[in-house]
């Protein structure tokens, strides 16, 4: 009698907890092994708050694959809690009609006072807010073994004219370049920050983000291409298809000097016990010191009719935005925290200068939304673009003039 009831009661708290116990399902592409660590933190820090972390992961970087699998799930009427979305396509799913409203977290914890303008604004749909940011992440570097540099008493490059000597050098001497990953969101990558170096800040403004035809077939959009195809024979034979992180495994280890990558580059170096500044170097990509590509990593929550369901997307986005996740989060993930006036002092070298990069490039108006990364234009026209760009660089027989033009078309697509 007395070992029924015993389990009985027993029985009964974990009913009592299950109803209490909020599952959370989480749809997001952090695999690497810099990522995973980060979103471990997240896990950790939700579970403390006795809700319970579904893992839905999709492996692939950039979120291509991961925004696949979300459009199906929706699509069968079964989305995830909560996804990992950014920039404008939080809009285009706002349109849909499937995105909750967390606006009573946001007045909770402030949001507004302690977020940038540009963020709130992207979180927003029709003045309410519907995703949480997590970090900013910046795209326009380059990772450097300066080990290898050094064998050919070369210094990291500041200049396109430099980049090309050094490379030059590095492969006389029998060294691996370029760590390249032919799939299309690197190869988009690559070339918007060649594209921010050659070509500048306003070139940028006006081909990305406001898809202007005579610039996008410009003489400058050219020599972009130009430049951008100059890095290919230094990158190595197997770079095709490549995932990032394999391509920054060969800096760290020493199998190729230099990697263009935003600085998620940063988190596998760090997860490999790699020091800044000494085994590994993080400095502004070519020509683009005074420059800055904003990335940020955001979540949206999908509408959920089961209560307890809700209350696991309102404790998610709180912890999201909180100070004490931002700051262990983009320590592991090699972003800096997106709230304003953050404390940087446990964070290293490239995280410090990126913070003061993003205030004063903030400032001066040289901060540009990264459109390989979801940050400037529609997810279809972004997708035209893409498929021109990685042509681009597969083709050898294509012109730059020919994939200036191509540019401008796909740049019509809506
Ligand atoms: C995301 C990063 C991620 C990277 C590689 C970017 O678009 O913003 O969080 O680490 O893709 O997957």
């Amino acid at each position: 009698m007395q070992t029924l009831r015993i389990t009985l009661c027993a029985a009964a708290m974990t009913v009592a907890f299950a109803a209490n116990a909020a599952e959370v399902e989480v749809l997001h592409w952090w695999t690497s092994g810099g990522e995973a660590k980060a979103a471990g933190e997240l896990k950790k820090m939700l579970e403390a708050k006795g809700d319970k972390w579904k893992d839905f992961a999709v492996a692939g970087g950039a979120g291509e694959n991961a925004m696949t699998a979300l459009k199906t799930r929706v699509v069968s009427g079964n989305p995830p809690a909560a996804a990992q979305i950014k920039g404008p396509a939080i809009q285009e799913w706002g349109d849909e009609g499937v995105l909750a409203s967390l606006d009573d977290v946001a007045k909770a914890d402030g949001w507004d006072k302690v977020l940038p303008k540009v963020v709130i604004d992207t979180m927003k749909y029709k003045g309410h807010y519907v995703a949480a940011p997590v970090n900013v992440h910046r795209v326009n570097w380059l990772w450097v073994n300066p080990e290898l540099l050094k064998k050919v008493n070369a210094k990291a490059p500041t200049t396109w004219d430099e980049f090309f000597k050094t490379a030059e050098a590095l492969q006389k001497a029998g060294i691996q370049p370029v760590a390249y990953g032919g799939q299309p969101w690197q190869d988009s990558t690559v070339f918007e920050t060649v594209a921010l170096g050659v070509g500048g800040v306003d070139f940028y403004k006006k081909a990305f983000i406001s898809l202007d035809q005579n610039t996008l077939k410009s003489a400058t959009m050219v020599k972009v291409l130009e430049t951008y195809k100059k890095i290919k024979p230094f990158t190595d034979k197997n770079a095709a298809g490549r995932e990032w992180n394999l391509a920054t495994s060969m800096v760290i280890n020493g199998k190729a000097a230099m990697q263009f990558m935003g600085d998620w580059a940063k988190g596998e170096f760090l997860a490999a016990g790699k020091v800044p500044g000494k085994d590994f170097l993080c400095v502004a990509a070519p020509g683009t010191a005074n420059a800055y590509t904003f990335n940020i990593d955001s979540f949206a929550m999908f509408k959920l009719a089961n209560k307890d369901a809700v209350k696991g997307q309102n404790d998610l986005a709180s912890t999201l935005v909180s100070p004490q996740f931002q700051e262990i989060f983009n320590l592991n993930k090699g972003s800096i925290p997106v709230r304003l006036g953050a404390d940087m002092s446990k964070f290293d070298e490239c995280g410090k200068q990126s913070a003061k990069d993003f205030a004063a490039d903030n400032k001066s108006g040289t901060l540009v939304p990264s459109f390989a990364h979801g940050m400037a234009m529609h997810s279809a026209t972004q997708g035209a673009i893409y498929d021109v760009v990685s042509q681009f660089w597969n083709d050898d027989n294509m012109t730059a003039k020919s994939a200036a033009d191509k540019l401008a078309t796909a740049a019509k697509t809506k």
